[in-house]
């Protein structure tokens, strides 16, 4: 397990669990241990019937950088599939039940690609939604070829993904991809107040009405398959190991 990910349950919030990434000092790059442990949260949540929302949140000022790059150093090297990333974008794909997410500061790669699978996101004026995917020589992941344009339509989701350029919380709100602006001393009250709400309304029905418009988990994992096999080998390229090499040599 890791420190990295805390589990929080609320008092004033029942029902509710927060899915908090916690790695500060790294700018909540996440590491195969917190994919680990956020998609252990999921499933379990999933299961659980005293859990009737699950939010996710950062540290102040981050979000997520993404995925760790010291990892996906090791995982080109070892040429081997990452399979927590996979274990958490599949029960991210896979979970039932309202996902809400409170986004303060950086949200990079992942950090935004996760917002895809959320049903309601908040975040702050200083929040920035940025996947270099193409910088790192890799392409998009989490099924984002396949919501982002659903969410966005196809050219914002291109100029995102492909283009890597960076929407400030208010582009992020005029795309589609986040629900609401919300100031920083506020983010986490008037997240958990959405999800406080949607856990005291009447179960099956919410269910019931997510899924009907979440729509075919099955063509969202197979994306998600499909664009790891590209992802994975493209993170094999010198192209990408060079670069990686090169962030992490930049202020040595
Ligand atoms: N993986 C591993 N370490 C990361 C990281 C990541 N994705 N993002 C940040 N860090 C580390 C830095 O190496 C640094 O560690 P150090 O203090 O031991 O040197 C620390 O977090 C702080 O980062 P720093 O770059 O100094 O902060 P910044 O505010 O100047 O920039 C970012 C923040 C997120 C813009 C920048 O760190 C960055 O571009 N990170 C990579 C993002 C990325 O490409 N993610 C993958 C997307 S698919």
């Amino acid at each position: 397990m890791t420190d990295h990910v805390l589990l929080e349950r609320p008092e004033d919030h029942p029902g509710v669990l927060v899915i908090r990434m916690n790695r500060p000092d790294k700018k909540n790059a996440i590491t195969r241990a917190m994919y680990g442990a956020m998609a252990l949260a999921l499933a379990d949540a999933n299961d659980d019937d005293g859990i009737r929302v699950v939010v996710l949140f950062g540290v102040p000022g981050c979000f997520s950088s993404g995925n760790d790059l010291t990892d996906f150093m090791a995982i080109a090297e070892e040429r081997n599939e990452n399979r927590n990333v996979a274990a958490f974008i599949h029960e991210l794909a896979r979970f039932t039940k309202p996902l809400l997410s409170g986004v303060d500061g950086l949200a990079i790669g992942i950090g935004t690609t996760m917002n895809l699978h959320c049903d309601l996101t908040f975040a702050t004026p200083r929040s920035l939604f940025k996947t270099p995917f193409t910088d790192l020589a890799v392409v998009p992941e989490a099924a984002s070829t396949l919501l982002g344009p659903h969410v966005m339509g196809h050219q914002r989701a291109f100029a995102m993904f492909v283009n890597g350029i960076g929407f400030s919380a208010e582009e992020a709100r005029e795309a589609g991809l986040i629900w609401k602006i919300v100031d920083e001393d506020a983010l986490e009250a008037t997240t958990l107040a959405a999800a406080s709400d949607l856990a005291a309304r009447p179960r099956q029905a919410v269910l019931l009405s997510r899924q009907l418009l979440k729509g075919d988990v099955d063509t969202v994992l197979t994306r998600m398959d499909e664009e790891m096999v590209h992802f994975l080998a493209q993170l094999q390229s010198t192209e990408a190991r060079q670069i990686f090499e090169a962030f992490f040599a930049r202020k040595k």
